[in-house]
């Protein structure tokens, strides 16, 4: 098959668009022919580029934390999955085969494109309990994207934050990945009052094509004052910030009012962030952290996408060739919305 191998950090130019041999499931495994797998940036680019060294990857490594396709071939003792069933699979998952449905599992697990081949490849291996069924009516590229960030943005806001439908959120880098998935959870899901914020304004409209009921651009405006003038001085109930901006991200903090609730599951700007320690007891504010995403929500998550509630912004669908390119698009900051390597292209 073909698959993008790196074998060392470097450039873009250091994936190698090359043949290996087809991947053999074993026994708990399935094979899946991959339509759709997500470029990230920092568990693809930045792990390409030898920034993520202390997530152990294991070069030569096929990298792509997430896949969806079709059910290609099961491996012994596999009865919950046949050929041609269409699915997805991401993220941490066990390194060794497993119960079908993933009950009673206590193994080594890992990222599927860090820790075990992943899904920048015409075929993928993952365990049979690493798998979700998609509904007909979702497709392979949003499908893929789908099951990378609406499962942690759902985490975050219905689970940790416990948003609720009368209360305000305020979701930074709103036209982000994590960002437009969120808005469309706490508005569409949660029904709650949604303040979109981005650094430029061309961001901020975006935001609003994907429901906010107001926007800040933060590269123009000062976030806070912005965000009380909006609540009339109540402030946001939630925060929820997975950028980490050393400059933004304490303003945003001090529009939280009481009893507010800062959530997040990414630093990629930061990570070293300075607090208003006064803010913080005063309000009664509650800082949680927490990547990932419960399981049980999966199913939820994908009935969400594809009830058409969520729907992820997909910048270019581009041939699994090339996956260099898409890495400089990304590094570039050009593309808004998300990369998808279809291997089925080419
Ligand atoms: N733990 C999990 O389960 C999980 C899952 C998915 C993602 N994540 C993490 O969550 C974070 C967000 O992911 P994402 O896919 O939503 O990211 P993204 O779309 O690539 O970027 C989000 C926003 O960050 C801002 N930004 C980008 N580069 C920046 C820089 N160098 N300095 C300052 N701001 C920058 C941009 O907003 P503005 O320019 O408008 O400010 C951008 O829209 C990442 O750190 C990612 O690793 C975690």
């Amino acid at each position: 098959m073909k698959a993008i191998v790196l074998a060392r950090y470097g450039p873009p130019d250091v994936l190698s668009y090359e043949d290996v041999p087809d991947p053999v499931p074993r026994a708990g495994e399935i094979r899946v022919r991959v339509h759709a797998a997500s470029v990230n940036r920092v568990l693809d680019v930045s792990l390409r580029a030898g920034k993520e060294i202390a997530r152990g990857p294991a070069l030569p490594l096929i990298p792509g934390v997430d896949c969806a396709g079709v059910v290609d071939a099961v491996g012994p003792e596999v009865t919950r999955w046949r050929a041609g069933m269409r699915v997805a699979a991401a993220g941490v998952m066990p390194l060794a085969p497993c119960a079908q449905d993933g009950t009673g599992y206590v193994g080594p697990s890992g990222m599927m494109g860090i820790k075990r081949p992943g899904g920048f490849a015409e075929l993928v291996v993952v365990p049979a309990c690493a798998v979700i069924e998609l509904p007909d009516a979702l497709d392979f590229h949003y499908a893929a994207v789908v099951v990378r960030h609406v499962p942690t943005a759902w985490n975050l806001l219905v689970n940790i934050a416990e948003l609720k439908s009368a209360e305000t959120v305020l979701i930074m880098g709103a036209a982000g990945n994590l960002g437009s998935v969120g808005i469309q959870i706490a508005k569409n899901v949660i029904g709650a009052t949604v303040i979109a914020a981005a650094g430029s304004e061309d961001r901020a409209a975006l935001a609003e094509q994907f429901g906010a009921d107001h926007v800040v651009n933060y590269g123009a405006n000062d976030i806070g004052a912005e965000v009380m003038r909006l609540t009339q001085s109540r402030g946001v109930d939630v925060l929820y910030d997975n950028i980490a901006n050393p400059e933004i991200l304490p303003k945003a903090f001090r529009a939280l009012g009481v009893g507010g609730r800062l959530v997040t599951a990414g630093a990629h700007a930061g990570p070293n962030v300075s607090i208003d320690f006064a803010h913080l007891y005063h309000k009664r504010i509650t800082i949680k952290g927490r990547p990932g995403y419960r399981p049980a929500d999966l199913p939820r998550c994908l009935a969400a996408a594809a009830a058409g509630k969520i729907k992820p912004r997909i910048d270019r669908v581009l041939p699994l060739a090339q996956a260099a390119q898409a890495h400089r698009l990304v590094e570039s900051g050009r593309a808004v919305g998300k990369i998808v390597l279809d291997p089925t292209l080419g």
